[in-house]
């Protein structure tokens, strides 16, 4: 059994344990968790469809069976043909699971119409959430997961440590520059696509947390929130560095960038089995706000990180979640002092059977 097939079948589990009557996944990150099918979400009707006992099928755009028979180990493709009504086929295999009146979880991402087509052709189904049973699977990596992402962090080291040696050579350079410069380390370095936009926010644009890049100019002295990662494998690295290249930094941000470090470090720290998501979280807050600068952190510690940059576990206060070995998020406290500067270090962590493993491990020093 691949282990594609192993994860579907504890997938079948989850479902009778939630009496739930079917999982239906759409081109994303659940069907190649599942199949080992990996698309992009696409306007044509591509379904898997997983019912709590027997084999998957996968409905099917015709020019697509053959990527699906040398990705997947499913053996039940139905097809459709531009042209056709694949409503109906959907429909049919729906009445062939006998599932027209279940409860069916869809992704979460489901396009509407999509879930239009689903209600029509299941008139007495409910319909529910597939995350309720795929995030408490996805949460917990396997080691072929792991292995992903300890390469994926290497690269994102790499790269952080090639663009550190800028130095002066980064002064002028607008961010946009920067970021296109680390996008192409990032692919050199082995990377297979950048996990998300690089952030390259210099100066006062690194106090708006997700800016993305810009046509400002890197000057003597700013600090620039450094943010990217590639994939590999399918999986993602997710790291920040907050750099001066040149210069003396502004005044106060010394200060700033030892609760920030002090934070990061001490929230990792505390990672370990048996602790809850919210612990962690506090860790990083309380001390931020004893250095005075509570009001400024102005987001979650961090976020789980798989298939999908961000899932579950999220390190926010009210996350009771307990850690559980395997399981992989980001840590990254921030300082964002507006229209002056920004301060953020991440990390990604693994919680492992007796405490942490960092898959970052590039500097983090500014
Ligand atoms: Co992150």
């Amino acid at each position: 059994m691949n282990v594609f097939e192993r994860r579907t079948r504890a997938c079948q589990d989850a479902l009778a344990a939630a009496d739930a009557d079917a999982l239906i996944c759409f081109p994303a990150e659940n069907m190649y968790y599942l199949s080992g099918f990996h698309a992009e979400p696409m306007e044509r009707h591509l379904f898997f469809i997983l019912a709590r006992e027997g084999d998957p099928i996968f409905i099917a755009p015709e020019l697509y069976e053959g990527q699906i028979r040398d990705a997947s180990w499913v053996e039940d493709v139905r097809t459709w043909a531009d042209g056709d009504d694949p409503r109906k086929l959907v429909e049919n295999v729906l009445i062939d699971l006998d599932i027209v009146a279940g409860d069916l979880l869809v992704d979460d991402q489901l396009w509407a119409r999509f879930t239009q087509d689903l209600r029509r052709a299941a008139p007495g189904a409910t319909f529910g959430l597939a995350s309720t049973v795929l995030a408490p699977l996805r949460m917990r990596k396997d080691a072929a997961e792991l292995d992903a992402m300890r390469h994926a962090g290497q690269i994102a080291d790499t790269v952080s440590e090639q663009v550190r040696e800028l130095g002066d050579d980064a002064l002028g350079m607008t961010e946009a520059e920067l970021a296109r410069h680390i996008e192409n380390l990032c692919i050199d370095a082995g990377g297979d696509a950048l996990s998300f936009d690089v952030i390259v926010g210099s100066g006062p644009n690194g106090a708006k947390p997700h800016h993305r890049h810009g046509d400002r100019k890197i000057e003597s002295g700013d600090p620039v929130v450094l943010d990217f990662g590639v994939f590999a494998a399918h999986y993602p690295s997710d790291q920040t560095r907050t750099v001066v290249f040149a210069g003396e930094p502004p005044e106060g941000f010394e200060a700033a960038f030892s609760a920030v470090k002090a934070a990061q470090e001490a929230a990792v720290e505390a990672v370990e089995p048996g602790v809850t998501a919210a612990s962690i979280d506090r860790v990083a807050r309380d001390i931020i706000t004893e250095a005075g600068y509570g009001e400024q952190f102005i987001h979650r510690t961090g976020h789980g990180v798989g298939l999908n940059v961000h899932e579950d576990p999220y390190i926010v206060s009210g996350n009771e979640t307990e850690l559980e070995p395997g399981m992989v998020f980001s840590v990254e406290p921030g300082v964002y002092l507006d229209g002056e500067f920004g301060i953020r270090i991440e990390d990604l962590v693994v919680v492992t059977e007796d405490g942490h493993e960092r898959l970052n491990h590039s500097p983090r020093e500014f």
